[in-house]
């Protein structure tokens, strides 16, 4: 047993894993070995980022998408997803109850929804930075090109967040359309490092087709592209996707995940995220315990939060933003933990 303690101090001295420790550490069902990950991994976390954990005001600003990602449930075919828009003022307003709520980070996020032209994304990016300067601003709205990403980061944007999905082209092509492209999701994602974003990579855990192969490659990736955030939930089925009936990832993976990651990149900013809220009544704080240090209350308004599903039975749907603040506040207090009011940057 002593053993397999060294392998994981090795994580974090290597700043690496092969390909059987981490099927070792994913499968393997002993408590003190299990216990001691989490351990050390939040140990990592706290080395760095003491006992702060992040606040990221999610703003799901658009659920119309030009995309047909067979997990998601905002995907172009969901006939059943009832379709919305926030306009500029919308957008503003959240970020106006964000901002007194403590938020010093905006996430907008949304669906690849064309209507947001560079020129419109620029006008309201620029808007935020200009009202709250002390912010910043973080994009997850897809694939575009370098030219965009170049003007939204003229713009003010900070961060942007782009989870590759898989880091294996074939599992990539089981999880996408056919006029999807795996090559082309990469080259976003080096582009938008090299243009000076904060950039987020990451994946589900548990997506159909995923296996230790995939996950080591996964792992790979991350180390080359050292990415300043990464973002891992379980994959949750959304009952009106081609995913609808596959299994849902779980926490127990999930949680080795975050951990393994926090030992593999230190700094990195790593949230607990909606999906793992979702999954266990528990899921964000054990999250954190296991290394996470970021969580991203919503804030976009309670009359469009029920359409924003990209999977089932979604949490927080009915709260307002100040309930979600607090809320998270004392979930974050009862393990020992504080929201930090700050921008929250990659040290
Ligand atoms: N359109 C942008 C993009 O593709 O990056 C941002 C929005 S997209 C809905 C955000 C993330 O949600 C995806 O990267 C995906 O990993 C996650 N997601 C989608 N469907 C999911 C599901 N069924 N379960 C868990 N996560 C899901
Ligand atoms: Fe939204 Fe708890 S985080 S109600």
């Amino acid at each position: 047993m002593q053993r397999n303690y060294e392998i994981i101090d090795r994580i974090e001295q290597t700043g690496n894993i092969d390909r059987e420790t981490l099927e070792l550490l994913l499968t393997i069902e002993d408590g003190a070995l299990k216990e001691y990950l989490a351990a050390k991994a939040r140990e990592t976390a706290q080395r760095i980022y003491g006992n702060q954990v992040y606040i990221r005001g999610l703003i799901e600003f658009t659920n119309y998408c030009r995309n047909d990602c067979y997990y998601c449930g905002i995907r172009r075919s969901n006939g059943c997803a009832e379709r919305y828009r926030l306009s500029k003022e919308e957008i503003l307003s959240c970020c106006k109850n964000g901002y007194e709520l403590g938020f010093r980070t905006f996430v907008l996020q949304g669906g690849e929804d064309g209507f947001y032209t560079d020129g419109r994304i620029c006008e309201i990016v620029s808007e935020i930075k200009n009202r709250y300067p002390d912010c910043a601003v973080t994009l997850s709205i897809g694939e575009r090109e370098r030219e965009s990403y170049e003007a939204f980061f003229k713009a003010g944007a900070d961060r942007y967040l782009l989870r590759h999905e898989t880091a294996d082209e074939a599992h990539y092509k089981e999880l996408h359309p056919e006029e999807m492209s795996f090559q082309h999701r990469m080259r976003c994602l080096r582009e938008l490092k090299e243009i000076g974003y904060q950039t987020g990579c990451g994946f589900m855990v548990g997506s159909p087709y995923q296996t230790f192969d995939t996950l080591y490659e996964d792992l790979q990736f991350i180390r080359e592209l050292q990415p300043e955030m990464v973002g891992i939930g379980p994959f949750i089925p959304q009952k009106d996707t081609p995913f609808g009936k596959m299994q849902a990832g779980t926490i127990e993976r999930t949680l080795r995940l975050l951990s393994i990651i926090r030992l593999l990149h230190p700094s990195v900013l790593l949230p607990a995220t909606t999906a793992l809220g979702t999954i266990h009544p528990k899921g964000r704080e054990l999250g954190i315990l296991a290394g996470a240090n970021v969580v991203m209350p919503n804030l976009s308004p309670v009359a469009v939060r029920e359409k924003y599903k990209l999977y089932d039975n979604k949490i927080c749907t009915g709260d307002e933003a100040a309930e979600c603040r607090y809320c998270m506040e004392r979930r974050m207090e009862s393990i020992g933990y504080q929201v930090a009011v700050d921008r929250g940057d990659f040290i």
